[in-house]
């Protein structure tokens, strides 16, 4: 079926007609429609946190969603400073420090618009990692004068990249900088914080962005700054285009709908714990990377929104690579493993590039995969072939049974046109919305986070007693752990 920018083939899906109407059924009974309108609206949809979730508002049309006026204000703004900086000859490196939302949604696009930026220009750096060797070398090859640095941090006190932060600028004023102003920006709904930072080019976003639904807002500042205002706006048309498709075509046409139901057939009715993705285009690298948080952050939980336990379920494991590397590494156990593996492939037609024999390559590779997963080889068929490098003393039955497939392994395949910004915009959207639907059948809030909390506590806690020493009060690993770790 097609949906703005995206075409999907379903059809190699474990699903019938009276598969898709029972769960299109499902979706109805769970109140799907009204759920989707009340986000839509600006309800609020994160109850947990008392929020609206309006993240489509983003890159609805000026005039044209709730909060138009302040979210454009900032768009300009934020557009016309990308503009200045890819105007200015003396930044040549554009840092962005931030993690979770504040880094996987921006490093993955920038990625994929490659094509679009002037990499000779100026390069993009993303540093998240709280571990020094993720800033450290690249500060080691960074100039002062040339660099600027975008912190990136919805709350601006993720520890993380608080410190990251505190490190570019000690860095920064040890190499002789003084212009903070002009070498450091933030985009935070926290202004006042990066203002006591002393960040003075700030901008702002809203409570009712999640942090993995944010690139939209003013954490997609390297992304403008890479691929420029005209093709940032064409992002955020590309998903406002997907945003209307899941707002008013019927279910039953409704890609980002169809794909959430059939998510929930997988892990609920097929009891399949996890689904592969495999963009066979080497600018969506990221792309399993940013669908983690996505899906695994949104829909990772056990209770319904009401707090009960659920008898079921939820988001499966996500995880992927590009092809083909993939197909070199994890595939053996995709074709072949005892566990069942829905795959998600997605095609690019026609390359930025002018290897034309590689890209048929790249497609025939997809192509294959999908087909081999599906049609599988009997024991009958592998015996019947001569066997390339047939061991002497193994029986050809035997070998017949390693040489075979069961197939009828499922699998969608997503293709685009080109890997363009709105081809991106509506992708990225798709796959929130698809997330949206497998929660709202689900029952569960997929906009709260509480499940990083705990953690984040206990290191909070662990970090002065790797000064001190002190393990009283440990339970017996981690004082253990602990000790040996103490520098
Ligand atoms: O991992 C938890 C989380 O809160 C994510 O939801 C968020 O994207 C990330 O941390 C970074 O948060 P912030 O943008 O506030 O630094």
């Amino acid at each position: 079926m097609q949906a703005p920018e995206v075409y999907a083939d379903l059809s190699k899906n474990l699903v019938d007609a009276a598969t898709m109407r029972f769960l299109l059924d499902l979706a109805r009974d769970c109140g799907l429609q009204a759920q989707r309108d009340a986000m839509l609206r600006g309800d609020v949809a994160n109850a947990t946190e008392g929020r609206a979730v309006l993240h489509t508002a983003l890159r609805a049309p000026r005039g044209a969603g709730p909060y138009s006026e302040e979210v454009h204000g900032v768009l300009d703004a934020m557009l016309a400073y990308a503009e200045r900086v890819r105007a200015d000859p003396g930044l040549t490196d554009i840092v962005n420090i931030g993690i979770g939302g504040s880094d996987l949604g921006p490093r993955m696009a920038v990625q994929a618009l490659q094509t679009y930026g002037d990499e000779g220009r100026r390069r993009l750096h993303f540093v998240s990692n709280v571990d020094g060797h993720d800033i450290a070398p690249l500060l080691a090859r960074l100039e002062p004068t040339r660099t600027l640095f975008i912190v990136a941090s919805k709350t601006f006190t993720t520890q993380e990249t608080m410190a990251n932060a505190h490190a570019a600028r000690a860095w920064f004023v040890a190499q002789g900088g003084s212009d903070v102003n002009r070498h450091f920006a933030a985009a935070t709904t926290n202004v006042k914080a990066a203002a006591e930072f002393g960040i003075r080019t700030t901008f702002g976003f809203w409570d009712w962005v999640g942090g993995r639904y944010s690139l939209w807002s003013a954490i997609g500042l390297p992304i403008a700054i890479a691929v420029g205002a005209a093709n940032f706006r064409a992002l955020l048309a590309g998903a406002h285009a997907m945003d209307r498709h899941f707002a008013s075509a019927p279910l039953a046409q409704n890609l980002p709908v169809l794909l959430g139901l059939i998510d929930v057939w997988y892990r609920n009715f097929h009891g399949l714990s996890s689904r592969s993705v495999a963009p066979y285009h080497q600018g969506l690298a990221r792309l399993p990377a940013y669908l983690q948080q996505l899906e695994m952050e949104s829909n990772g939980k056990r209770v319904d929104r009401d707090g009960r336990p659920l008898p079921l379920a939820t988001s499966p494991v996500v995880w992927g690579e590009p092809g083909t590397n993939g197909q070199h590494a994890y595939f053996q156990m995709l074709h072949q493993g005892s566990d069942v593996i829905p795959v998600e492939f997605i095609a690019v037609r026609t390359p930025a590039h002018e290897l034309h024999e590689q890209h048929r390559m790249l497609l025939a590779n997809c192509l294959a995969q999908s087909q081999a997963l599906m049609l599988g080889k009997t024991a009958d068929e592998a015996g019947a072939e001569r066997a390339p490098t047939a061991g002497a003393d193994i029986a050809p039955q035997v070998l017949a049974q390693h040489r075979s497939f069961p197939g009828n392994r499922p699998s969608t395949t997503l293709v685009l046109e080109a890997l363009t910004p709105a081809a991106l915009g509506a992708l990225i959207a798709m796959y929130e919305h698809r997330v949206f639907t497998s929660g709202a059948l689900w029952g569960i809030n997929s906009f709260d986070q509480w499940g990083v909390e705990l953690g984040k506590a206990l290191c909070n806690a662990l970090l002065p007693r790797l000064i001190d020493g002190q393990t009283r009060g440990l339970d017996g690993s981690t004082a253990g752990l602990l000790q040996r770790l103490r520098g």
